[in-house]
């Protein structure tokens, strides 16, 4: 197999041997004070060696944006700038919050315009790891390098030799290391998304993460590409997860070895370095048959290990405070179906969409289609489950803003885990169950989180009122 497997990098002689580990991706701010957020062209080595410094948009200079870090229940404030040259906002994914600091233009706020800023302030109710990025023009946006981290750290965290977050992104580069500036082409945005040729961990072509022996990481994954899955497999390493998009889960073994992160996803593990001192262990991308790639190398580094057998101490994180849906006849059922794409069913009489560049579905209207209109409305406190029906040729991370919802079926089989997430991959062919209380009033985004699928037509938002 390891023949087979090449770097997904489009210049592979800049990770020469001995290449450092990964570079932070930025400085970590404590938010109790404001902290501002300035999104601004920057020029950064994405790629190191010999290659050229790659421009980008970045928050405070640094792609991915500084990682912000609070403690649960702590208020958060943020001053967001626009250093653009056209509109932004910032989206807090993942995070209940007061509808109005949802940072979607003109649902929740109106953009914020070149040169202008917006305050941003909500308690941080869950710990967890979740992320922001623009709701503005994202397949251009996000893409250019406009994501970070928001980690809200558990009142009593779990014991762990180190706390690491790892900001999964993919790039679409040119042999002069410059982003290719074909965004929203016809391909990407009725296919699979734009999925780019060079892969980056905290904005940098990783090669060696250096750990020791013994040493237990919580590592905390969170893929910010516009399109891409990632699915991880560490192999030898035997990763534990232990929360997905930030909530808490039982403590278990990924299915097949492979941690899947879907865009926009995140999962964090805790793993145990078991490797012998100076074991060099790769981490290969295995999620598409026959495209396996050397994600990054984990290299125990020679000292002394520093235990002799694994940490004795429990990884099972703290339950956040979410209410629990209850499903009886009083629940409000909806079904979503997800059409259209490249060789999936077309609804009937969408043709002047498809002319408008409208491509994707949901129940039979793309996002240009309902007129601001919500795509169902639900009284608050209610239990809403929603039924997706992928009837498309393709898998679509399905996000909604707001709420986190509990995972209750896949295709009919009761889903005993019971997962909590705020971005559901929906398989082709494969319907998904979800449910959540709708505690929280207003208007909240429901789309595909392929931000090509997304801004051909496959959004909507929900009320609740
Ligand atoms: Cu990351 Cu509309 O969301
Ligand atoms: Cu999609």
């Amino acid at each position: 197999m390891k023949n087979a497997i090449s770097r997904r990098v489009l210049m592979g002689s800049a990770l020469a041997a001995g290449a450092s580990a990964l570079m932070p991706g930025a400085a970590r701010i404590a938010a109790a004070a404001p902290l501002t957020l300035t999104a601004a062209p920057a020029t950064l080595p994405l790629v190191g060696g010999k290659w050229p410094n790659t421009k980008v948009w970045a928050y405070n200079g640094v792609a991915p944006g500084p990682e912000i870090r609070v403690r649960q229940g702590d208020t958060v404030r943020i001053v967001a700038r626009n250093g653009l040259n056209q509109p932004t906002t910032v989206h807090w994914h993942g995070i209940r919050l007061p509808n109005a600091m949802d940072g979607v233009p003109d649902l929740t706020q109106e953009a914020i315009p070149p040169g202008g800023e917006f305050t941003y302030e909500f308690e941080a109710l869950d710990a967890g790891s979740y992320w922001y990025h623009p709701h503005v023009n994202s397949t251009e946006q996000q893409d250019r390098g406009l994501a970070g981290a928001l980690i809200v750290e558990e009142r009593e965290p779990i014991r762990v030799d180190r706390d690491v977050t790892w900001v999964i992104d993919d790039w679409r580069l040119r042999q002069t290391a410059q982003i290719d500036e074909g965004f929203g082409q016809g391909m990407a945005m009725s296919h699979g998304g734009r999925i780019g040729n060079t892969v980056t961990v905290n904005g940098r072509v990783p090669a060696e993460f250096a750990v020791k022996s013994g040493e237990r990481i919580r590592l905390r994954l969170i893929n910010v590409a516009n399109a891409r899955t990632f699915g991880l497999n560490f192999g030898a390493l035997k990763p534990r997860i232990v929360a997905l998009d930030g909530q808490p889960v039982t403590p278990h073994e990924p299915a097949n070895g492979r941690v899947v992160v879907a865009a926009a996803q995140r999962v964090d593990l805790v793993i145990d370095m078991s490797g012998e001192p100076g074991e060099k262990l790769q981490v290969i991308d295995d999620y598409l048959r026959g495209r396996e790639y050397e994600f990054i190398t984990i290299a125990h580094d020679e000292g002394r290990p520093l235990r002799d057998s694994p940490l004795d101490a429990p990884i099972a994180l703290p339950r956040n405070p979410l209410p629990e849906p209850v499903i009886d006849d009083q629940a409000q059922r909806e079904l979503i179906v997800l059409s259209g794409g490249a060789m999936g069913r077309m609804p009937p009489g969408v043709d002047n969409f498809i002319r408008q560049g409208q491509y994707w579905f949901l129940n039979d209207l793309p996002a240009k289609g309902r007129e601001g209109k919500p795509i169902f409305s639900v009284p608050k406190g209610r239990t809403c489950v929603i039924g997706m029906v992928n009837e498309t040729g393709w898998e679509h991370p399905m996000h909604l803003h707001g709420f986190a919802f509990r995972v209750l079926s896949r295709n009919g089989k009761p889903n005993m885990r019971g997962e909590w997430l705020d971005t559901v991959l929906v398989r082709r062919g494969e319907t998904v169950e979800v449910a959540f209380v709708a505690d929280n009033p207003g208007d909240w985004m429901f789309h595909c989180h392929i931000l090509e699928h997304m801004a051909a037509g496959m959004s909507s938002f929900l009320r609740v009122a």
